[in-house]
């Protein structure tokens, strides 16, 4: 028996009616089989790294090979399970090949993770080259979906499944300069939400995590933000973890992280 079972307290049960108990997903992370996308470094590796810890199998996937390597090493080095599959994301081929490695390394997928992303430096969208906003679309909005339209039949057969896209705080309110990110990252809350009622009485649990600046490669250092009072890799993959452990009858839709101290400098 992989679940922990608690018996609600119910208050006025004639009122509330006789329900099945309340389930914790925590104990089943120990068995699950988890994909996360961007996993060699920054935020991915974080939230990687803090799975295999509760105990799941996972799959890292990204371009370098080297970076991987690296998780996957860690990962064993602690005495947990994980695999390297390199894929670029904005390359369907690239994806449909990732689909497959990752159902043959790991059995099954139970969790998958959208963490990959990126963006191109700042600059007015007017002046923005097509192919640099068309790229930014297709990595941060189209392969999310793209690879959940692979592996839902997967998710479907799954244990306590469920599916994370970590967003941003830039899919929240627009901002000057990050016109495409901002709108790829409004897209993934829009695409979560729909998925959400579409498979919600499938038993399979969605999640965005909306992070605003996080101390990363992805953050480019200038004199006008402190990177040491942004938010941490770390303090994302606990929020992943956090929805992933939420009780059987809760999903947890959407967590917004900031970090406590603004990290613009004065
Ligand atoms: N850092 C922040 O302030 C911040 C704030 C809010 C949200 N986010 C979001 O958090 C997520 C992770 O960002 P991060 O800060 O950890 O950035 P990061 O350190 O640059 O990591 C990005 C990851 O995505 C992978 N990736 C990029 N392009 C890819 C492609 N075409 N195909 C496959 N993998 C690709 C990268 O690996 P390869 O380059 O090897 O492919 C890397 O593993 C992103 O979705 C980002 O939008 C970040």
């Amino acid at each position: 028996m992989r679940v922990r079972a608690y018996e609600s307290t119910w208050i006025g049960p004639a009122r509330c009616g006789k329900r099945d108990p309340v389930v914790t997903s925590d104990a089943l992370l120990h068995a699950r089989a988890a994909l996360v996308t961007g996993g060699g470094r920054g935020i991915g590796r974080a939230i990687a790294l803090a799975l295999a810890r509760a105990g799941a199998t996972v799959a890292v996937t990204a371009r370098s090979a080297r970076e991987l390597d690296a998780v996957v090493t860690e990962v064993t080095y602690t005495g947990g399970r994980a695999h390297a599959i390199v894929a670029d994301l904005t390359d369907d081929a690239a994806v449909a090949t990732l689909v497959t490695r990752a159902r043959a390394v790991l059995g099954g997928i139970d969790l998958l993770v959208h963490n990959a992303g990126g963006a191109p430096p700042h600059g007015d969208f007017a002046r923005a080259p097509i192919a640099t906003w068309d790229r930014t679309l297709r990595l941060n909005l189209r392969a999310p979906m793209l690879l959940t339209h692979h592996l839902l039949p997967d998710l479907r057969r799954g244990t306590e499944p469920a599916i994370v896209f970590v967003a941003s705080i830039a899919g929240m309110t627009g901002s000057a300069g990050a016109a495409a990110y901002s709108a790829a990252k409004f897209g993934v809350r829009g695409f979560a939400q729909s998925l959400f009622e579409e498979v919600r009485e499938l038993g399979i649990r969605v999640s965005v995590i909306c992070p605003g600046f996080v101390d990363t490669t992805l953050i480019p250092s200038n004199r006008k933000v402190d990177r040491a009072r942004m938010l941490r890799s770390d303090d994302v993959a606990a929020a992943v973890l956090f929805a992933l452990r939420t009780t059987s009858t809760a999903a947890c839709a959407e967590i917004v992280l900031r970090p406590q101290r603004s990290p613009y400098v004065r």
